[in-house]
């Protein structure tokens, strides 16, 4: 159906330091069963599309993350899936993480690469075929949802302007373009000091056209505590996901 070659790079090396959970990170508070980056994981490593899945994650918990992979993926019937996946050393940000997610992919490059965070654990494979299809039309796109909320640019704790909101969107992940633009974006971005939030705003540095896909609401970063309150709400997305994995498994469960 899509022509080319994909990987996707999950950014889970962070610190969750605004989750402020006293042990671990956020992506592994256990959602419906699972660690929060193993949902993600789920979703892209079992379409048929993605070839490569870069699991980028924190050094010190690299070999419990390995051993939590593999079970799951084992349990589930999914080795053949699991193949797919390979665990890579982050950095001290998400910026640096994803370029040396990247950089793990220069001996073999992809046509595409989607850059997913995996503190976004509703990812449905129904929004990933849509990123797979736009990327592959524009070579560039991220998804994204409209902003509800009328937004003010403030100073000093006082309002100076009442954007436009018809125009305004809130960036979402998966964020996908050509493999070769991702990895100049960002090669260039580390030579030059240059920080982002996203790699839509590091393609947009090299003058590339980042295109929008519509994003669902469930498709929410945890960032604090009262996120997992929010996401208990959606745990029929979960369901979806493992029906999906459930449907390519080798053994049914
Ligand atoms: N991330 C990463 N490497 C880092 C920092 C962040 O791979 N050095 C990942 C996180 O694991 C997360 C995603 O990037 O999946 C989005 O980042 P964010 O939500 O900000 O997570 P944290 O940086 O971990 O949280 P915080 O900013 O609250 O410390
Ligand atoms: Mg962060």
């Amino acid at each position: 159906m899509s022509a080319g070659s994909f990987a996707a790079i999950i950014a889970a090396a962070g610190t969750g330091s605004r989750f402020s959970s006293p042990d671990k990170p956020k992506q592994f508070f256990e959602i419906s069963g699972y660690p929060i980056y193993i949902w993600s994981l789920l979703s892209l490593s079992t379409m048929d599309d993605i070839d490569r899945v870069v699991l980028v994650s924190r050094e010190s918990l690299l070999e419990e993350m390995k051993a939590t992979v593999d079970s799951v993926f084992a349990r589930r019937g999914l080795g053949p899936y699991r193949k797919k996946i390979e665990l890579v050393p982050g950095g001290d940000t998400r910026q640096d993480s994803v370029r040396r997610g990247l950089a793990s992919l220069a001996a073999s490059p992809p046509e595409f690469v989607l850059v997913h965070d995996a503190a976004r654990p509703f990812l449905t494979p129904a929004l990933v075929q849509a990123v797979i299809e736009e990327v592959t039309a524009t070579g560039a796109c991220t998804l994204a949802l409209r902003v509800a909320d009328t937004i003010k640019r403030v100073e000093s704790g006082a309002i100076v302007e009442t954007l436009d909101r018809s125009n305004l969107w809130a960036a979402h992940t998966p964020q996908a373009g050509r493999y070769l633009w991702l990895r100049e974006a960002h090669e260039q971005a580390a030579s030059s000091g240059l920080t982002a939030t996203d790699d839509a705003m590091l393609l947009e540095g090299i003058g590339k056209r980042v295109t929008i896909v519509e994003s669902r609401t469930h498709n929410l970063k945890i960032t604090v505590p009262e996120d997992i309150d929010r996401a208990a709400s959606f745990s029929d997305i979960l369901g979806q996901i493992n029906d999906y994995a459930e449907s390519k498994a080798i053994i049914k469960s």
